[in-house]
């Protein structure tokens, strides 16, 4: 059964169309790369799939139940969670505070809390649950992020740019966690990273956009010797990002 339906999604920002016509279908336990330029609609897209933006027209189905145009934590409880680009955990504060923080969307704090050590623990964290993050690694913070969008226990998890501090062995050790979190836990992931090769080694399916508009859907192979990918970003300015 499908998990995430997008139907003909827009979004207007005054005269840009950030997101025009876009149209997929998700998977239970798919891992997918969601790819394209910078300004090219992904942040937007994800904002608008958990409710952080309405769309201008078109709809989503989370299993099976109109979804756009609920709250942001209406969508998290019914299982669907993002991570913030560019949006760090509070650096002040120990990592499992962080973590906890985000486990009080279902819980009571002593609940939220053994559920934040458990989501630590299956991304490898749980060692360092009481060290602040402003002295963690980047990685580490990468995979802490991870931790605090599972506190929410979300079914399907989109990721925006969680990777993009990172060196391409680090990178590695973030994708092994994510593929574990799926076949282990059964979670669906929704992926957005510029760097090629993670994207890549990590998704099964990539979607990618350009100006708004979906251009491509398929595997990878497929998708990197489509002409208009190769266009629009692979052979583009962006290779720089590889
Ligand atoms: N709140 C907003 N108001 C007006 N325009 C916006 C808003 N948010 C995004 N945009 C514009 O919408 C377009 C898509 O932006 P978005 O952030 O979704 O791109 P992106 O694919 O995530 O890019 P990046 O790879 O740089 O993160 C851009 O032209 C951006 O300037
Ligand atoms: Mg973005």
């Amino acid at each position: 059964m499908t998990i995430l339906q997008a139907n003909q999604l827009t979004v207007r920002f005054g005269g840009l169309v950030a997101v025009d016509k876009v149209s997929f279908a998700v998977q239970p336990k798919e891992i997918i790369g969601l790819i394209g330029p910078n300004g090219a609609g992904k942040t937007t897209l994800f904002s608008m799939l958990v409710g952080l933006h309405r769309p201008t027209s078109g709809h989503v189905l989370f299993d099976g139940q109109h979804v756009s145009g609920k709250r942001p934590h209406v969508i998290a409880r019914q299982g669907m969670t993002k991570t913030f680009q560019n949006t760090a955990l509070f650096p002040e504060m120990s990592l499992l505070d962080n973590v906890t923080t985000a486990g009080l969307l279902r819980h009571p704090v002593r609940e939220a809390r053994a559920l934040a050590l458990d989501c630590l623990d299956r991304v490898g964290l749980r060692n360092i649950a009481d060290v602040d993050v402003d002295s963690l690694t980047f990685p580490q913070r990468a995979l802490g992020e991870v931790a605090r969008a599972l506190a929410t226990q979300p079914r399907i998890l989109l990721l925006d740019e969680v990777m993009a501090a990172l060196t391409p062995l680090e990178m590695d050790t973030v994708i092994a966690t994510l593929r574990e979190l799926r076949d282990r836990d059964g979670l669906t992931l929704i992926v957005v990273e510029h760097h090629m090769r993670a994207i890549m080694r990590l998704s099964e399916r990539l979607l990618v956009l350009n100006f708004g508009k979906l251009i491509a859907d398929g595997t990878p192979a497929e998708v990197s010797v489509n002409p208009d990918v190769v266009a629009a970003y692979l052979g583009g300015e962006h290779a720089r990002h590889n």
